[in-house]
């Protein structure tokens, strides 16, 4: 009996305390939670022993006036949002060099909402996550974003409150911000791929949507993937080519022709195609499809080609703008999973570097830093890895070296069991979100955190606005 008592305490006693010290705070500031990184660099000024530049003063110029002005207002009726009345919300449009203000507000959504533009650098004030960089923007509220449209590309917007539900339910919408002189294409379309409770849909549509184009024309086709999966498309009709990834151009891309392409959970990729006599069709996982003129598989339902396009050696090397050889930072991201407690629930959950949220790294660097990643994932899933406010290029996937274009991302698909080896410049001072595209991962703890030294917390998450970033 008094055995059997001690085993359960036993049991029992520990299992009190790991459920105890899961508990999260009514509020809490993510750069005091979990423990500082280095990353093996000289140990700056972290928040809580200086006076930094708060967040929420790393702004675009104020003193400049707008060049592209919208307003976004977003309602939310049985479960489905919608932003200006449409879901995907209206594709917002800059020249590059813009200075872009978009006023959001929210009309209906109880939760408050907030704005992040995917894949766009934006000075760390506006990048839109509730409780890190800025409140929640509550019913009735409006709030201002401001910053400077800087790399041509393919972009998206997203609410960062509550993501894992608003962004599912419809709150986004595309960006495309163009390059100064016009495109060489004749056409440039775009496939914005959201899946709602009814089903998966391009720009809005289920099923196919055919563009009316003449044989010989060329087209950019812009792919936005808003969902929580990986989004695997094929051409049928013509080859292609891979113009741009997450807002980058691809160095002398080559022509794609028995290939299937994966973009990334919140990834994009731009594709370039000639339209020939006879249609050229692209097929979005089989449930929807973008047909060019005629199509070319009358009928038919085409089969996905066998292999993806591998970046890792797809267009040719050029310089990338900084030396890797000797980075001022190398940081681990292990991913793994294993049984626990967060915030008191018990369940299988994502661990960074062997240890599960809020008992994860923050990773620090100093402006100017050449930093590198080591993403080693041995969790037993893919995760698409988006770290906010910084462009990173690829070293290297499973110790081979990447030998094409420079492969730069926002958004990256590590599959389970890959390890990957990314390079970028902290260039770009605040505390950034490092995290799973998953967004149901993210609410599972594959959530952490870059920072600058010299930075310091504006915003705490949760409290009275109830910032819920994931
Ligand atoms: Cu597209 Cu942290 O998000
Ligand atoms: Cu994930």
């Amino acid at each position: 009996m008094l055995i059997a008592v001690g085993a359960t305490l036993a049991i029992l006693a520990p299992l009190g305390w790991m459920w105890q010290s899961s508990l999260l705070p009514d509020s809490y500031d993510v750069a005091e939670m979990g423990y500082v990184d280095w990353g093996g660099g000289p140990e700056g000024e972290h928040h809580g022993t200086g006076h930094g530049t708060p967040v929420k003063e790393l702004v675009a110029d104020p003193n400049r006036p707008a060049d592209v002005r919208e307003a976004l207002t977003v309602h939310v009726e049985k479960g489905r949002y919608t932003v200006n009345g449409t879901s995907p919300g209206p594709t917002l449009e800059a020249t590059v060099g813009d200075l872009v203000e978009v006023t959001l507000v929210n009309d209906n959504v109880t939760d408050g909402i907030t704005l992040h533009w995917h894949g766009v650098d934006v000075p760390n004030a506006e990048d839109g996550v509730a409780g890190v960089t800025q409140d929640a923007v509550l019913d009735g509220e409006t709030h201002v974003y401001r910053f400077v449209a800087d790399q041509p590309g393919t972009y998206w917007y997203h609410s960062h409150q509550v993501s894992h539900e608003q962004v599912r339910r419809g709150l986004l919408g595309a960006f495309v911000i163009r390059p100064e002189a016009a495109q060489p294409e004749d056409r440039d379309e775009l496939a914005v791929l959201h899946r709602y409770a009814e089903g998966a849909t391009l720009n809005g549509e289920e099923g196919t949507t055919t563009v009316d184009a003449e044989a010989g024309e060329s087209v950019r086709l812009r792919v936005v993937n808003t969902d929580n999966g990986l989004a695997t498309l094929w051409v049928t009709g013509a080859p292609y080519r891979v113009l741009a990834v997450d807002g980058r151009d691809v160095n002398q891309p080559g022509e794609i022709d028995d290939e299937k392409y994966g973009v990334p959970a919140g990834g994009r990729v731009d594709l370039g195609l000639v339209v020939p006599e006879g249609g050229v069709r692209v097929d979005f996982g089989g449930s929807t499809t973008m047909v060019f003129g005629d199509d070319p598989s009358a009928g038919d339902d085409p089969r996905p080609p066998k292999t993806f396009v591998d970046l890792l050696t797809y267009g040719e090397p050029a310089d990338i703008g900084f030396d890797t050889d000797e980075p001022d930072r190398r940081f681990d991201y292990r991913i793994g999973r294993r049984p626990g407690f967060l915030d008191g629930h018990p369940g299988l959950f994502w661990t960074i570097n062997g240890h599960l949220f809020p008992d994860i790294p923050m990773y620090m660097v100093s402006e100017g830093d050449v930093v590198v990643f080591e993403i080693d994932n041995g969790s037993g899933e893919n995760h698409p890895m988006h770290l906010h406010g910084h462009h990173a290029v690829v070293l290297s996937r499973d110790g081979v070296a990447a030998t094409g274009s420079p492969w730069w991302i926002d958004s990256l698909e590590v599959r389970d069991g890959e390890r990957y080896e990314i390079a970028f410049v902290a260039d770009n001072p605040g505390i950034w979100m490092d995290h799973c595209h998953n967004l149901v991962h993210a609410t599972e703890g594959l959530v952490a955190h870059l920072m600058y030294t010299g930075v310091e917390s504006s915003y705490l998450v949760g409290g009275k606005p109830g910032n819920r970033p994931e």
